[in-house]
């Protein structure tokens, strides 16, 4: 990954950005959050980064792969959250733009990927229908095993699927799960249904790179070992408590700084490269629920937390660069880029004598899309507006290893500085017991309680 982060400085941005003097500063908390960080990791509490070495798992899920799995066309994996989003961005950086409607020829016969990730019946409804479920494995994808989203979809998929093959129904159901925990894992037991491993000390926004993402990315024919090695070389570079060569450090201090020194909170991710964008949308996840907390601090509550936004290059320029270059000063924007998009799109010269569109004859999208850029963040500079580029070679598997595990570290780093827990999410929580309380589930009496003890609106 190269690293730029010169246009979040004061020096170029007339004042405006972040002194250098305070980065260097940061230093000393950094080591802290450094050790902090190696010493929960040793201690168990922090699972992600041992993912990228787990090489038994990863056997196991290549052998499902490589062996039921290739008995699929379709591969619908059922969760949310933590549970869908690194699946879906790694599908799009990895896959053909329009891989689900491939035949299976141009697939390799590799299956094609659907995620259900929210339970709109207008969504469901129409999708079970037309979906050949003779065809299909569904990966019913939850840590807890007791998300309501996730287990209604599975208790409508299970009904479908047994009124279609009656006992042949667990043939195409795998269940990705906490390894003790849940009813999902009692459910296997009970039902013979395959599963893997969620290891208990990942979350699900720090999972992608568990069984959560690399079984989908696995029967996709995406390269599970490159994404892993990319996360390695992460882990490796990240083991220095020097902030200025930490890539994950300095990403977290340039962003805690903006938000708390240069009153900043809101961390726009802004790809330019369709493959990168839903990166983006799973970044907003880790960095929104990682956090943003509330905690108690010399006797009075303080809420902490920026707020992540995801943009798309060079779609919302003509959207959100109006506000961006010249709204609030409340923004950073961190452009995510590939080098090397790979085979361009030339684009043909015609009007020569319409000066106003000849100019683009000759050149090429990928060109364009770069041009647009670096247009984008001159001029959020020469507006003061703090901005910052990562750009991966090409968007493979080893750099989307890179990346995701660079803003993982990131996020554990910044909730150092925030001086929160990175890996809880109770404000999560209580919305799901509350959803628990409301439909009646056992054991949740007192949220349904507090719930019709509420001030009407
Ligand atoms: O990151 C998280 O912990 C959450 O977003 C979860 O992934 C999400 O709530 C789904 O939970 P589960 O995987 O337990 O069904």
């Amino acid at each position: 990954l190269t690293f730029d982060y010169n246009n979040m400085l004061a020096p170029r941005l007339g004042g405006r950005g972040i002194d250098p003097a305070s980065l260097d500063a940061m230093a000393g908390r950094f080591r802290e959050a450094h050790a902090d960080t190696a010493r929960r990791r040793e201690a168990g509490e922090i699972g992600f980064f041992a993912l990228a070495d787990a090489n038994a798992v990863v056997d196991e899920i290549q052998t499902f792969a490589d062996g039921q799995g290739q008995a699929f066309s379709n591969l619908v994996v059922l969760g949310i959250g933590g549970s869908a989003l690194g699946t879906i961005a790694l599908r799009t950086a990895l896959l053909h733009p329009l891989w689900n409607e491939l035949d299976d020829e141009e697939r390799d016969y590799y299956p094609r990927i659907y995620v259900l990730d929210n339970i709109d019946p207008a969504t469901i409804g129409p999708f079970l229908d037309r979906i050949d479920l003779g065809r299909t494995l569904f990966n019913i994808v939850s840590k807890s095993g007791g998300t309501a989203e996730t287990m209604s979809q599975y208790l409508i998929v299970r009904e479908r699927l047994q009124a279609a093959f009656g006992e042949d129904y667990r043939r195409h159901l795998l269940f990705t799960t906490d390894p003790e925990k849940g009813v999902l894992r009692a459910l296997a037991g009970e039902e013979q249904i395959p599963t893997l491993p969620i290891p208990s000390n990942v979350g699900g926004r720090f999972s992608v790179l568990s069984s959560v993402g690399l079984l989908p990315a696995a029967m996709a024919g995406i390269d599970i070992a490159a994404l892993l090695e990319g996360a390695r070389d992460m882990v490796a570079k990240c083991e220095t408590d020097d902030l200025r060569a930490n890539p994950a450090g300095v990403f977290a201090a340039l962003q805690y700084l903006a938000d708390t020194e240069r009153q900043a909170p809101i961390h726009v991710m802004m790809p330019y490269s369709d493959r990168l964008r839903d990166v983006a949308d799973w970044f907003r996840q880790l960095w929104a629920e990682s956090l943003g907390k509330q905690r108690t601090r010399e006797g009075s509550e303080v809420f902490a937390g920026p707020t992540p936004v995801k943009s798309l290059g060079a779609t919302d320029q003509h959207s959100q660069v109006q506000l961006y270059v010249e709204g609030p000063f409340d923004k950073t924007i961190t452009f995510l880029s590939e080098a090397d998009f790979g085979p361009d799109v030339p684009i043909p010269s015609a009007y020569e004598h319409h000066a106003e569109l000849a100019y683009l004859g000759g050149h090429s999208m990928g060109e364009l899309l770069r041009t647009e850029m670096l247009a984008t963040e001159a001029a959020l500079a020469q507006r003061g507006r703090m901005n910052m580029s990562i750009e991966i070679p090409r968007v493979d598997a080893h750099a989307l290893g890179e990346l995701m595990m660079m803003l993982q570290i990131a996020t554990v780093y910044a909730g150092h500085f925030y001086g929160i827990d990175p890996l809880d999410q109770p404000g999560v929580e209580l919305g799901k017991q509350l959803t628990y309380g409301i439909m009646g589930r056992p054991g949740f009496e007192q949220a349904r309680a507090e719930w019709e003890g509420r001030t009407p609106k």
